[in-house]
Protein backbone atom coordinates (compact mmCIF):
# COMPACT_ATOMS: atom_id res chain seq x y z
CA UNK A 1 0.00 0.00 0.00
CA UNK A 2 1.69 3.01 -1.05
CA UNK A 3 1.77 6.34 0.97
CA UNK A 4 2.94 8.88 -1.65
CA UNK A 5 2.69 8.47 -5.43
CA UNK A 6 3.99 11.62 -7.53
CA UNK A 7 4.24 11.23 -10.69
CA UNK A 8 6.28 13.07 -13.01
CA UNK A 9 6.34 16.64 -10.69
CA UNK A 10 7.36 19.93 -12.18
CA UNK A 11 7.19 23.18 -10.19
CA UNK A 12 8.10 26.47 -12.09
CA UNK A 13 9.14 29.34 -10.55
CA UNK A 14 8.91 32.67 -12.29
CA UNK A 15 11.72 35.26 -11.00
CA UNK A 16 11.53 38.26 -13.37
CA UNK A 17 12.65 36.82 -16.64
CA UNK A 18 14.13 33.67 -15.18
CA UNK A 19 12.04 30.41 -14.87
CA UNK A 20 13.53 28.45 -12.27
CA UNK A 21 12.71 24.81 -12.54
CA UNK A 22 12.82 23.89 -9.24
CA UNK A 23 11.44 20.13 -9.76
CA UNK A 24 11.68 19.09 -13.59
CA UNK A 25 9.82 15.90 -13.91
CA UNK A 26 9.89 14.10 -10.55
CA UNK A 27 8.99 10.83 -10.02
CA UNK A 28 8.70 9.44 -6.39
CA UNK A 29 6.36 6.66 -4.62
CA UNK A 30 7.03 5.27 -0.94
CA UNK A 31 5.32 2.95 1.01
CA UNK A 32 3.38 3.11 4.14
CA UNK A 33 4.96 2.89 7.46
CA UNK A 34 8.40 3.56 6.00
CA UNK A 35 11.26 6.23 6.85
CA UNK A 36 12.57 7.96 4.12
CA UNK A 37 15.32 10.63 3.58
CA UNK A 38 15.85 13.10 1.07
CA UNK A 39 18.95 13.96 0.44
CA UNK A 40 21.14 16.05 -2.28
CA UNK A 41 22.56 19.19 -3.16
CA UNK A 42 21.16 22.91 -2.05
CA UNK A 43 19.26 24.15 -4.56
CA UNK A 44 18.28 20.52 -6.03
CA UNK A 45 14.51 20.87 -5.03
CA UNK A 46 14.00 19.03 -1.67
CA UNK A 47 12.29 21.59 0.26
CA UNK A 48 9.77 22.09 -3.05
CA UNK A 49 9.11 18.38 -3.14
CA UNK A 50 8.06 18.33 1.00
CA UNK A 51 6.16 21.99 0.44
CA UNK A 52 4.01 20.13 -2.23
CA UNK A 53 4.01 16.78 -0.60
CA UNK A 54 2.59 18.62 2.57
CA UNK A 55 0.18 20.91 0.70
CA UNK A 56 1.66 24.20 1.15
CA UNK A 57 1.86 24.72 -2.53
CA UNK A 58 0.73 23.15 -5.56
CA UNK A 59 2.89 21.71 -8.55
CA UNK A 60 3.21 23.46 -12.05
CA UNK A 61 2.32 19.83 -13.51
CA UNK A 62 2.57 16.25 -12.41
CA UNK A 63 0.26 14.48 -9.63
CA UNK A 64 0.60 13.34 -5.70
CA UNK A 65 -1.75 11.52 -4.55
CA UNK A 66 -1.06 10.65 -0.35
CA UNK A 67 -2.33 8.07 1.23
CA UNK A 68 -5.10 7.94 -1.93
CA UNK A 69 -5.59 11.47 -1.35
CA UNK A 70 -5.16 13.02 -4.62
CA UNK A 71 -4.14 16.71 -4.14
CA UNK A 72 -4.08 18.03 -7.46
CA UNK A 73 -7.56 19.72 -8.03
CA UNK A 74 -7.63 20.00 -4.27
CA UNK A 75 -9.07 23.73 -3.10
CA UNK A 76 -7.44 25.57 -0.51
CA UNK A 77 -9.89 24.77 1.87
CA UNK A 78 -9.64 20.93 1.08
CA UNK A 79 -5.64 21.05 1.15
CA UNK A 80 -6.45 22.65 4.74
CA UNK A 81 -8.18 19.89 5.86
CA UNK A 82 -5.56 17.31 4.13
CA UNK A 83 -2.88 18.48 6.11
CA UNK A 84 -4.84 18.48 9.26
CA UNK A 85 -5.97 15.24 8.86
CA UNK A 86 -2.90 13.35 7.38
CA UNK A 87 0.36 15.53 7.79
CA UNK A 88 2.61 16.17 10.49
CA UNK A 89 5.20 19.52 9.67
CA UNK A 90 8.25 19.70 11.61
CA UNK A 91 11.45 22.32 10.45
CA UNK A 92 14.68 23.62 11.33
CA UNK A 93 13.26 26.22 13.25
CA UNK A 94 10.84 25.17 16.03
CA UNK A 95 7.95 27.49 15.93
CA UNK A 96 7.18 27.06 19.52
CA UNK A 97 4.93 29.57 21.37
CA UNK A 98 6.84 31.73 23.62
CA UNK A 99 3.95 32.03 26.28
CA UNK A 100 2.98 28.69 26.16
CA UNK A 101 4.41 25.99 28.15
CA UNK A 102 5.44 22.65 26.19
CA UNK A 103 2.58 20.50 26.96
CA UNK A 104 0.74 23.59 25.99
CA UNK A 105 2.31 24.30 22.72
CA UNK A 106 1.54 20.11 22.27
CA UNK A 107 -2.16 21.02 23.15
CA UNK A 108 -2.50 23.83 20.09
CA UNK A 109 -3.01 21.35 17.33
CA UNK A 110 -5.84 19.00 19.40
CA UNK A 111 -7.32 21.97 20.42
CA UNK A 112 -7.69 23.10 16.65
CA UNK A 113 -9.56 19.86 16.04
CA UNK A 114 -11.89 20.35 18.92
CA UNK A 115 -10.62 17.60 21.44
CA UNK A 116 -11.56 18.11 24.15
CA UNK A 117 -9.72 19.28 27.33
CA UNK A 118 -9.28 16.06 29.61
CA UNK A 119 -8.28 14.32 26.25
CA UNK A 120 -6.27 16.66 24.94
CA UNK A 121 -4.32 17.04 28.12
CA UNK A 122 -3.50 13.49 28.21
CA UNK A 123 -2.56 13.18 24.77
CA UNK A 124 -0.36 15.79 25.30
CA UNK A 125 1.45 14.24 28.31
CA UNK A 126 1.84 11.22 26.12
CA UNK A 127 3.64 12.90 23.37
CA UNK A 128 5.96 14.65 25.27
CA UNK A 129 6.92 11.36 27.46
CA UNK A 130 7.61 9.92 24.05
CA UNK A 131 9.97 12.68 23.35
CA UNK A 132 11.68 12.00 26.84
CA UNK A 133 11.11 15.67 27.96
CA UNK A 134 8.16 14.41 30.85
CA UNK A 135 10.75 16.26 33.57
CA UNK A 136 10.04 19.48 31.23
CA UNK A 137 6.49 19.51 29.99
CA UNK A 138 6.21 22.84 32.73
CA UNK A 139 9.01 24.83 30.75
CA UNK A 140 8.20 27.84 28.44
CA UNK A 141 10.43 27.65 25.31
CA UNK A 142 12.94 29.91 26.43
CA UNK A 143 13.65 27.93 29.14
CA UNK A 144 14.52 24.86 27.02
CA UNK A 145 17.68 23.91 25.09
CA UNK A 146 17.87 23.95 21.38
CA UNK A 147 16.95 19.76 20.96
CA UNK A 148 14.23 19.77 23.64
CA UNK A 149 12.38 22.65 21.75
CA UNK A 150 12.74 20.53 18.45
CA UNK A 151 11.41 17.40 20.61
CA UNK A 152 8.46 19.75 21.09
CA UNK A 153 7.79 20.75 17.57
CA UNK A 154 8.09 16.62 17.39
CA UNK A 155 5.14 16.00 19.72
CA UNK A 156 3.35 19.18 18.66
CA UNK A 157 3.40 17.51 14.90
CA UNK A 158 2.11 14.17 16.07
CA UNK A 159 -0.62 15.38 18.12
CA UNK A 160 -2.79 15.02 15.91
CA UNK A 161 -1.91 11.12 14.65
CA UNK A 162 -0.86 12.42 11.16
CA UNK A 163 -0.34 9.51 8.50
CA UNK A 164 2.82 11.53 7.44
CA UNK A 165 5.59 13.29 9.21
CA UNK A 166 7.83 15.62 6.98
CA UNK A 167 11.14 17.11 8.57
CA UNK A 168 12.89 19.18 6.66
CA UNK A 169 16.47 18.97 7.94
CA UNK A 170 15.10 18.73 11.45
CA UNK A 171 18.80 18.81 13.16
CA UNK A 172 19.81 21.83 10.80
CA UNK A 173 19.96 24.17 13.49
CA UNK A 174 21.05 21.76 16.38
CA UNK A 175 24.90 20.63 17.67
CA UNK A 176 25.84 17.56 16.82
CA UNK A 177 25.42 15.54 19.90
CA UNK A 178 21.48 17.48 20.33
CA UNK A 179 21.03 16.47 16.59
CA UNK A 180 22.15 13.04 17.59
CA UNK A 181 18.97 12.93 20.07
CA UNK A 182 16.24 14.29 18.04
CA UNK A 183 17.29 11.74 15.55
CA UNK A 184 16.92 9.22 17.39
CA UNK A 185 13.49 10.53 18.11
CA UNK A 186 12.40 10.44 14.86
CA UNK A 187 14.09 6.95 13.68
CA UNK A 188 11.94 5.38 16.12
CA UNK A 189 8.48 7.50 15.28
CA UNK A 190 7.80 5.11 12.73
CA UNK A 191 8.06 2.13 14.71
CA UNK A 192 6.62 3.37 17.46
CA UNK A 193 3.63 5.53 16.12
CA UNK A 194 3.25 3.80 12.99
CA UNK A 195 3.75 6.45 10.32
CA UNK A 196 5.64 7.73 7.16
CA UNK A 197 8.24 9.61 7.93
CA UNK A 198 10.01 11.90 5.33
CA UNK A 199 12.91 13.70 6.17
CA UNK A 200 15.54 16.28 4.55
CA UNK A 201 18.71 15.88 5.87
CA UNK A 202 22.53 17.00 4.91
CA UNK A 203 23.70 15.02 7.22
CA UNK A 204 25.07 11.11 6.15
CA UNK A 205 25.21 9.68 9.06
CA UNK A 206 21.25 10.61 9.58
CA UNK A 207 20.50 9.65 5.83
CA UNK A 208 22.16 6.28 6.49
CA UNK A 209 19.88 5.11 9.27
CA UNK A 210 16.89 5.58 7.06
CA UNK A 211 15.33 2.60 5.03
CA UNK A 212 14.96 4.25 1.88
CA UNK A 213 16.66 6.80 0.65
CA UNK A 214 15.85 9.52 -2.69
CA UNK A 215 18.77 11.44 -4.06
CA UNK A 216 17.76 14.63 -5.72
CA UNK A 217 19.71 16.26 -8.31
CA UNK A 218 18.61 19.14 -10.49
CA UNK A 219 14.85 18.93 -9.42
CA UNK A 220 14.79 15.29 -10.83
CA UNK A 221 14.76 11.66 -8.69
CA UNK A 222 18.73 10.75 -9.27
CA UNK A 223 18.34 8.02 -6.97
CA UNK A 224 16.56 5.18 -4.92
CA UNK A 225 18.08 2.81 -1.98
CA UNK A 226 16.12 0.61 -0.11
CA UNK A 227 17.43 -0.46 2.87
CA UNK A 228 16.73 -4.87 3.43
CA UNK A 229 13.75 -5.99 3.98
CA UNK A 230 14.20 -7.23 7.20
CA UNK A 231 14.51 -3.38 8.47
CA UNK A 232 11.03 -2.63 6.75
CA UNK A 233 8.22 -2.67 9.94
CA UNK A 234 4.83 -3.14 8.37
CA UNK A 235 2.48 -0.71 9.51
CA UNK A 236 -0.03 -0.95 11.97
CA UNK A 237 -3.87 0.51 11.90
CA UNK A 238 -4.20 2.88 14.34
CA UNK A 239 -7.39 3.48 16.32
CA UNK A 240 -9.16 6.71 14.77
CA UNK A 241 -8.73 9.62 17.91
CA UNK A 242 -11.67 10.05 19.22
CA UNK A 243 -12.95 13.53 18.33
CA UNK A 244 -14.92 14.68 21.42
CA UNK A 245 -17.01 17.58 19.54
CA UNK A 246 -16.31 20.50 22.56
CA UNK A 247 -17.61 23.05 20.31
CA UNK A 248 -17.11 25.78 22.85
CA UNK A 249 -13.98 25.26 22.84
CA UNK A 250 -12.97 26.67 19.70
CA UNK A 251 -16.13 29.64 19.99
CA UNK A 252 -14.54 33.22 20.91
CA UNK A 253 -15.72 33.90 24.38
CA UNK A 254 -16.43 37.61 25.31
CA UNK A 255 -13.03 37.71 27.62
CA UNK A 256 -11.04 39.66 26.17
CA UNK A 257 -8.12 37.58 26.08
CA UNK A 258 -8.29 36.15 22.62
CA UNK A 259 -4.79 36.56 21.35
CA UNK A 260 -3.80 34.05 19.16
CA UNK A 261 -4.95 34.38 15.98
CA UNK A 262 -4.70 30.65 13.60
CA UNK A 263 -4.25 31.17 10.41
CA UNK A 264 -4.81 28.35 7.12
CA UNK A 265 -2.80 30.54 4.98
CA UNK A 266 -4.03 28.40 1.64
CA UNK A 267 -2.67 30.29 -1.13
CA UNK A 268 -3.04 34.55 -0.27
CA UNK A 269 0.59 34.53 1.05
CA UNK A 270 1.30 37.91 -0.91
CA UNK A 271 -2.02 39.52 1.33
CA UNK A 272 -1.55 37.94 4.10
CA UNK A 273 2.57 38.86 3.93
CA UNK A 274 1.06 42.52 4.34
CA UNK A 275 -1.33 42.03 7.14
CA UNK A 276 0.91 40.38 9.03
CA UNK A 277 3.68 42.83 8.70
CA UNK A 278 1.30 45.36 9.89
CA UNK A 279 0.93 43.72 13.28
CA UNK A 280 4.22 42.14 13.61
CA UNK A 281 6.73 45.33 12.38
CA UNK A 282 9.45 43.64 14.35
CA UNK A 283 9.33 40.16 12.07
CA UNK A 284 11.00 41.33 8.41
CA UNK A 285 9.36 40.06 5.42
CA UNK A 286 11.50 36.70 4.96
CA UNK A 287 10.82 36.00 8.08
CA UNK A 288 7.14 35.99 7.63
CA UNK A 289 7.11 34.46 4.27
CA UNK A 290 9.19 32.07 5.56
CA UNK A 291 7.04 31.23 8.28
CA UNK A 292 4.18 30.93 6.11
CA UNK A 293 5.69 28.38 3.35
CA UNK A 294 6.72 26.50 6.63
CA UNK A 295 4.23 26.28 8.93
CA UNK A 296 0.46 24.89 8.12
CA UNK A 297 -0.89 27.53 10.37
CA UNK A 298 0.11 30.72 12.15
CA UNK A 299 -0.12 32.11 15.09
CA UNK A 300 -0.25 35.35 16.08
CA UNK A 301 0.47 36.12 19.48
CA UNK A 302 -0.86 39.12 21.87
CA UNK A 303 -3.47 39.96 19.49
CA UNK A 304 -6.35 41.74 21.20
CA UNK A 305 -9.77 40.09 20.70
CA UNK A 306 -11.29 43.30 18.79
CA UNK A 307 -8.40 43.16 16.86
CA UNK A 308 -8.13 39.56 15.95
CA UNK A 309 -11.80 39.82 14.69
CA UNK A 310 -10.74 42.77 12.54
CA UNK A 311 -7.91 40.51 11.22
CA UNK A 312 -9.41 37.66 10.90
CA UNK A 313 -12.02 39.24 8.06
CA UNK A 314 -9.13 40.93 6.80
CA UNK A 315 -7.45 37.88 5.82
CA UNK A 316 -11.04 35.98 4.87
CA UNK A 317 -11.63 39.09 2.15
CA UNK A 318 -7.46 37.95 0.89
CA UNK A 319 -9.05 34.35 0.62
CA UNK A 320 -7.09 32.57 3.93
CA UNK A 321 -8.72 30.59 6.06
CA UNK A 322 -8.63 31.77 9.63
CA UNK A 323 -9.26 30.47 12.99
CA UNK A 324 -9.47 32.60 16.15
CA UNK A 325 -8.51 30.42 19.57
CA UNK A 326 -8.83 31.70 22.84
CA UNK A 327 -5.53 31.36 24.76
CA UNK A 328 -6.54 31.46 28.07
CA UNK A 329 -8.51 28.25 27.27
CA UNK A 330 -4.90 26.15 26.50
CA UNK A 331 -4.26 26.41 30.01
N1 LIG B 1 9.60 30.75 -4.03
C1 LIG B 1 10.61 30.59 -4.90
N2 LIG B 1 10.83 31.46 -5.89
C2 LIG B 1 11.83 31.29 -6.78
N3 LIG B 1 12.70 30.28 -6.76
C3 LIG B 1 12.54 29.37 -5.78
C4 LIG B 1 11.50 29.46 -4.80
N4 LIG B 1 11.61 28.41 -3.96
C5 LIG B 1 12.66 27.70 -4.39
N5 LIG B 1 13.22 28.25 -5.48
C6 LIG B 1 14.38 27.75 -6.24
O1 LIG B 1 14.13 26.40 -6.56
C7 LIG B 1 15.30 25.62 -6.41
C8 LIG B 1 15.04 24.51 -5.41
O2 LIG B 1 14.86 25.07 -4.13
P1 LIG B 1 14.64 24.21 -2.80
O3 LIG B 1 14.37 25.16 -1.69
O4 LIG B 1 13.62 23.17 -3.06
O5 LIG B 1 16.08 23.53 -2.64
P2 LIG B 1 16.64 22.58 -1.48
O6 LIG B 1 17.05 21.30 -2.14
O7 LIG B 1 15.66 22.49 -0.37
O8 LIG B 1 17.95 23.36 -1.03
P3 LIG B 1 18.62 23.54 0.43
O9 LIG B 1 19.38 22.26 0.69
O10 LIG B 1 19.53 24.70 0.24
O11 LIG B 1 17.54 23.80 1.43
C9 LIG B 1 16.39 26.59 -5.99
O12 LIG B 1 17.10 26.95 -7.13
C10 LIG B 1 15.64 27.75 -5.41
O13 LIG B 1 16.36 28.95 -5.58
MG1 LIG C 1 15.65 23.21 1.64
Amino acid sequence: MSAIEAQDLTRVFHVGDEEVRALDGLTVSLERGRLAAVIGPSGSGKSTLMALLGGLDTPSSGSISVYDQELNGMTPPDLAAYRRSTVGFVFQDFFLLSHLTAIENVEVPLKLAQVSRTERRERANELIELVGLGHRGDHRPQQLSGGERQRVAIARALANRPKLLLADEPTGNLDEKTGAAVTEILLNLNKDQDITVVLVTHNPELANQTEVQFRLGGGKLQQKTVASEELIVPPVIEPEIDMAQDQELVEITQSTSVKVVILETGFCQAKAIDIIHEVRPDLGLFDISVILNDLPFIVLDEVEREKAEELKNRFEDAGCVVELVNTSELK
